[in-house]
């Protein structure tokens, strides 16, 4: 048992609602706390996360305890050393920043042009539901090298997929749909595998499947699960709140607007603000001091980057969305050797096309302000529905 303290006022839908408030008291009372609630260590300042990264031997991402191995496989997130390395040196190549602006770039903004084109006359949408969820989802598809699915089916199956992993309640209803979800994934694969092995391509399916050492199929399976998971809701999540920031914010729009360097500041600035996902875990593989408090070999920690990115050693008033303060590295993309893979292709779909273009496609865009937009999660936040108008 570690001698973490045990915070116990600290509930799930505390925490769903709005988590920022728990995680400063935790910051300034228990920064490395047991939360029965969460059944796991949250570790929320900035500095303990950057040493929790840096020391892979006692804090491995492995942890066979996993609900993301039981409903995935055995991903390139959950490995260590030179099995994670192998893996993701043959992803490197779909993701580098070369890549994303010569082969994704023009596919990113011919996507969300057909779908802004799909609403622009109308006056008013959900952009959550309306852009930035297929927008994910068909870059996604792109990304992966699936092209032979249906985008609403990946948003489904990825919706299946992260509630199996989050799945602590061993509900049997979330075991089957993230069953499902899987084996439709498998079937997709088991088509498109042998199409970019004849044509190879940039995707994420054909770098695995094309490999000099090619991985076997558990693993490119486990692989693109984990990137159907964790590649579609938070680009949509940023998207959303990217957008939500600066329409709350009127003057930092026209600043925008007027300032087309500026729109790198807006991206970075919203994950800090709301990180899409706020929390990972880590195993604890030796007996370590974190934080003031000792912890054993096999605890569960939590290293929640969205309290590290409001951690006010680093960051004034975090909790405000402020595209001017001084630039200072944030966690939103993790740290290390698991740091996202794909940063860049997010900065792009996000950062350079969502953002920009909507806005500047869509005259007048306000908030709506008979429907309102509503945030919701902990592990992964974003906006849930965003309603918006315009003068159409
Ligand atoms: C704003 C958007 C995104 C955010 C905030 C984000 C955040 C993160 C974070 C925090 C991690 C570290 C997780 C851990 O260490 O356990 C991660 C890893 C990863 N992300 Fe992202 N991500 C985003 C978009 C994407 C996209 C679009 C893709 C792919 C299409 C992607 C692919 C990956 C992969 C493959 C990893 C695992 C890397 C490894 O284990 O070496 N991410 N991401």
């Amino acid at each position: 048992m570690s001698t973490a303290p045990s915070v116990e006022n600290i509930t799930l839908g505390d925490l769903y609602a709005d988590p920022y408030p728990a995680y400063r008291r935790l910051r300034m009372e228990a920064p490395v706390a047991w939360v029965p609630a969460a059944r796991i260590h949250l570790v929320t300042r900035f500095d303990d996360i950057i040493a929790i990264e840096r020391d892979a031997g006692t804090f491995p991402a492995l942890d066979l305890r996993s609900l993301q191995i039981k409903a995935m496989g055995h991903t390139l997130m959950r490995k260590d050393g030179e099995d994670h390395k192998r893996e993701r040196a043959l992803l490197e190549p779909t993701f580098r920043p070369g890549t994303v602006k010569n082969h994704w770039e023009p596919i990113f903004a011919r996507i969300a042009d057909e779908l802004i084109d799909g609403f622009a006359e109308r006056g008013e949408a959900d952009i959550f539901a309306e852009f930035a969820a297929p927008l994910a989802s068909r870059c996604l598809m792109e990304i992966l090298g699936l092209t032979n699915v249906d985008w609403r089916d990946l948003i489904g199956w990825s919706q299946s997929l992260m509630d199996a992993v989050g799945n602590y309640g061993d509900d049997p209803d979330v075991w089957a749909k993230g069953l499902a979800a899987s084996q439709a994934i498998d079937a997709a694969l088991d088509e498109r595998i042998p199409q970019l092995k004849a044509n190879p391509d940039p995707s994420v399916v054909s770098a695995m499947a094309n490999a000099a050492e090619p991985l076997t199929i558990d693993q490119i399976r486990a692989n693109v699960k984990v990137i159907v998971g964790g590649g579609l809701n938070e680009p949509r999540d940023a998207t959303c709140t990217a957008l939500y920031g600066l329409l709350r914010n009127p003057a930092q729009l026209t600043q925008v607007l007027a300032d087309d360097g500026r729109w790198k500041d807006v991206f970075e600035e919203a994950v800090r603000w709301v990180a899409p996902i706020g929390m990972y875990p880590r195993r604890v593989a030796r007996t370590v001091e974190l934080g003031g408090a000792i912890l054993e070999p096999d605890d569960q920690i939590g290293l929640v980057v969205a309290s590290a990115c409001h951690d006010e050693t680093r960051f004034e008033d975090g909790h405000l969305f402020d595209i001017n303060r001084k630039r200072a590295p944030h966690l939103a993309f993790g740290s290390g050797p698991h740091f996202c893979l794909g940063t860049w292709a997010a900065r792009k779909q996000v950062g350079d096309i969502a953002v920009p273009n909507i806005l500047r496609r869509l005259p007048n865009l306000r908030l709506d302000p008979d429907r309102e937009a509503r945030l919701g999660g902990w592990v992964f936040r974003g906006l849930l529905n965003l309603p918006v108008k315009w003068d159409a």
